[in-house]
């Protein structure tokens, strides 16, 4: 549609039952619905099926409150903040490599690679939001990472979700599907009532059971939370919630499909490997600073190119509160939005007739043009949360991972089966042929 109506801000369809629906086209309506008039236009209201994966938290939170939460929660993903969990990425990444170590000690291996990079990012944020270690990389059956594939990579139809969240009394029926949501949610559960209680335990709280008015002693983001007096217990759950699934399956997500395209285009696969060996000798557990990964050219090249062909969350929508002109066109009270990530990400317009090919080289000696060039953390006062957090550590992963090992396609052009529920994710976890790099 973009090349069909170039100088459109947005096409018009039905969506699902008929909804009036646009998918925007170009940057300018892009910035205009995510930032200028952001607070314009809401989440619409089958996105809040989601909740029973991401927590009713910070994601479903508009207007005043939202601002209020973003307030609260941000100095947790300051950059300085981020660049303090550089060892809790190095301590994660090396447990996971011990385990590749083994598996590959024989010679190439083809295994899923998702799993472990799931447990990765799991313990990782978990450790740097919470202070706690969920263990999981350790725990190869770890319930919670169970969970979330249960929900997320299982099923035959994102409808049964739907179905799930929707229809009444649906849910009480013990179709396998519903039985695994609902076991997952039990799992959500106790996580969020444990990492809270290992804090409140750990600390001198005052206060009722369900309002909490102070965690002395706690740390990071509960600490930041406890600070509002406002905020019942579950709504802390919540917000853990919404942390633990947003800071771990998205970047499960992109190193898992990042290294299926560098399987795919081993010239850049052994370029990096070259470049992060040449400048760790000794391996990239030695690294002192982030810093270090930012002078490295082509690593930063071949990951701002990775995060513009591979964005996890392809799409995401809104809803217009009222009518609003966007450049001459009027989208109506209630219509829903597409926000297509992908579609821009991939947007000749922007990125030339080649848009469409994997190449590192077209970021030599440029950013993107312009902010909305490249949409994959989104952009505006909704911009992801945890983006510094989520480059640092899918750069550092990324990087230790090439340097040590080399990643091949077990069969040319392997099909892939996806799924797509707030992020796409492959549906068998994704195997590849792995050995050491010589
Ligand atoms: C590659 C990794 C990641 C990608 C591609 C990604 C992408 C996104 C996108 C597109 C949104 C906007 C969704 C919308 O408003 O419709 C978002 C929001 C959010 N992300 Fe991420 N994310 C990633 C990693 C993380 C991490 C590590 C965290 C850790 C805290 C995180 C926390 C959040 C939160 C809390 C929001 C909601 C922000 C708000 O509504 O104000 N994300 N993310």
């Amino acid at each position: 549609m973009a090349e069909k109506y170039p100088d459109k801000p947005f096409t018009r369809f039905f969506g699902f039952f008929r909804m009036d629906t646009v998918t925007l086209l170009t940057p300018e309506a892009h910035k205009f619905v995510l930032q200028t008039r952001a607070y314009d236009f809401t989440r619409p209201s089958l996105s809040a099926a989601y909740k029973l994966i991401i927590g009713d938290g910070i994601v479903f939170a508009e207007g005043d409150a939202h601002k209020h939460q973003r307030r609260l929660l941000s100095p947790a993903f300051s950059l300085a903040k981020v660049k303090s969990f550089l060892p809790i990425f190095v301590d994660k990444t090396t447990k996971v490599m011990g385990q590749f170590d083994e598996l590959v000690q024989a010679g190439p291996v083809v295994f899923k690679i998702l799993p472990y990079f799931a447990r990765l990012t799991l313990d990782a944020i978990a450790q740097a939001s919470f202070g706690i270690d969920l263990n999981s990389i350790e725990d190869d059956k770890s319930e919670l990472v169970l969970a979330y594939e249960s929900i997320i990579t299982a099923g035959e139809s994102t409808l049964e979700f739907f179905a799930f969240a929707f229809l009444p009394g649906w849910k009480y029926i013990p179709t396998p599907y519903n039985l695994s949501v609902r076991k997952a949610h039990k799992i959500f559960d106790a996580t969020t009532q444990r990492i809270f209680e290992e804090k409140l335990v750990n600390s001198d709280r005052g206060g009722t059971n369900d309002k909490v008015t102070e965690i002395s002693k706690a740390r990071d983001i509960l600490e930041l939370l406890a600070k509002t007096e406002d905020l019942t217990v579950e709504q802390i759950k919540n917000q853990i919630m919404t942390i633990l699934f947003a800071g771990h399956e998205t970047t499960a997500g992109l190193i898992s499909w990042s290294l299926l395209t560098l399987a795919k285009h081993m010239d850049v696969q052994e370029q990096l490997r070259a470049e992060v060996r040449a400048a760790f000798p000794d391996g990239l557990d030695q690294i002192g600073n982030p810093e270090q990964l930012d002078s490295l050219k082509y690593l930063n090249n071949v990951t701002r190119e990775l995060l513009r062909v591979n964005p996890p969350v392809i799409t995401t929508s809104r809803c217009a509160t009222k009518d609003i002109v966007v450049e001459g066109e009027t989208i109506y009270k209630g219509t829903d939005i597409n926000i297509s990530i992908k579609g821009l990400n991939y947007s000749k317009k922007i990125w030339g007739s080649d848009a469409d090919k994997f190449d590192p080289n077209r970021w030599n000696g440029r950013q993107a043009d312009d902010a909305y060039a490249y949409l994959t953390f989104l952009q505006g006062p909704r911009i992801c949360l945890g983006k510094q957090f989520a480059e640092l550590e899918f750069k550092y992963v990324l990087a230790s991972f090439v340097a040590r090992y080399k990643f091949e396609e077990y069969v040319e052009n392997q099909p892939i089966d996806r799924k797509f529920l707030v992020t796409v994710m492959p549906m068998d976890g994704l195997p590849l042929r792995v050995s050491r790099a010589e």
